[in-house]
């Protein structure tokens, strides 16, 4: 089904093949160190920094069997001697079977992905999309609440620079009758192109700015980081980089479903006192994201 198929935004995907991601990675969650991957090479290209992104990628095609090339600091391959982008893929390609990508730039990765046959998959293109963390974000709030349907979810944080709300966004308006609650600083709301995939969707959203008007609705209390590396104007981040620092005693009036959830990494918008709260599930999502990225390469390879 997605065979060969790059995943550039998480709306290259319908909702069924969603789904199938999803139930592959409990397969993968089940037994992930099952050696499909013996006879492939994949590349993981990050010209942005990343912790869990890369190394869960590079753990799950280890566990599978599979060798890892590339880099995570673009300053130590030619790109410092001014080689194209064009020309680092092309040559890329001919190492490897599929190419893993995080890069600043909007729209990079599309772009490489239109170079040739090999599959692309964006770990994140700028402010963007970030489809792999969509997808074990929806894997967390599915383990966690048995569903992904009729859900009240909330965002807070940096909407407009925050990719992983963006892709997360776009794929809960798959969803029946979910209720977006948006919490950010007036600089920060979430893209009106993200919020009209909402309206298109015959969904509603609701805006605020302060996260406890949200706390006891929520079923998914998605925390993010304010993005400083996308700020212009390095005082305006600094106006705002506190707006949002989650309690563990702020949690006391939620649901007892709700889960925090944060794509990390987290500056101090989550409070340590939180992190042992059961209603904590940032680690175990980050955790999740091995099984996610296993189901993923195992179905653009077609070994699944
Ligand atoms: N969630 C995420 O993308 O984290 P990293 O930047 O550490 O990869």
């Amino acid at each position: 089904m997605m065979k060969n198929r790059s995943l550039i935004s998480i709306n290259d995907y319908s909702k069924e093949e969603i789904l199938h991601i999803l139930k592959l990675a409990e397969e993968f969650e089940a037994n992930p160190r099952q050696k499909i991957l013996s006879n492939y090479v994949i590349a993981t290209l990050f010209f942005e920094p990343s912790t869990r992104t890369r190394l869960s990628f590079e753990s799950a095609i280890n566990q599978l069997g599979g060798r890892v090339i590339g880099f995570s600091d673009s300053s130590n391959s030619s790109v410092s001697k001014g080689e194209t982008l064009r020309d680092t893929i092309e040559t890329v390609s001919l190492y490897s079977d599929l190419i893993v990508m995080r890069h600043p730039l909007e729209g990079s990765a599309r772009f490489a992905s239109e170079l040739n046959g090999t599959p692309v998959i964006n770990a994140g293109d700028g402010a963007n999309q970030h489809p792999t963390q969509c997808l074990l974000d929806l894997y967390s709030i599915q383990k966690t609440q048995g569903t992904l349907d009729n859900l009240d979810i909330a965002f807070v944080g940096d909407l407009k620079y925050g990719r992983t709300v963006h892709s997360l966004v776009i794929a809960m308006t798959m969803f029946k009758n979910t209720r977006f609650h948006l919490v950010s600083p007036m600089e920060l709301k979430l893209p009106r192109s993200i919020k009209d995939f909402i309206i298109s969707a015959g969904l509603h959203y609701h805006q605020y700015e302060d996260i406890n008007d949200v706390i006891g609705k929520a079923d998914i209390l998605y925390m993010t980081r304010i993005q400083r590396e996308r700020f212009a104007d390095q005082l305006e981040y600094e106006r705002v980089k506190n707006a949002y620092i989650l309690e563990n005693s702020m949690l006391e009036n939620s649901k007892n479903n709700i889960k925090v959830l944060h794509p990390f990494p987290r500056v101090n918008e989550i409070n340590q006192n939180v992190d042992s709260n059961p209603k904590a599930y940032y680690f175990q999502q980050a955790q999740n994201g091995v099984f996610v990225r296993q189901a993923l390469l195992a179905s653009i390879l077609g070994l699944k």
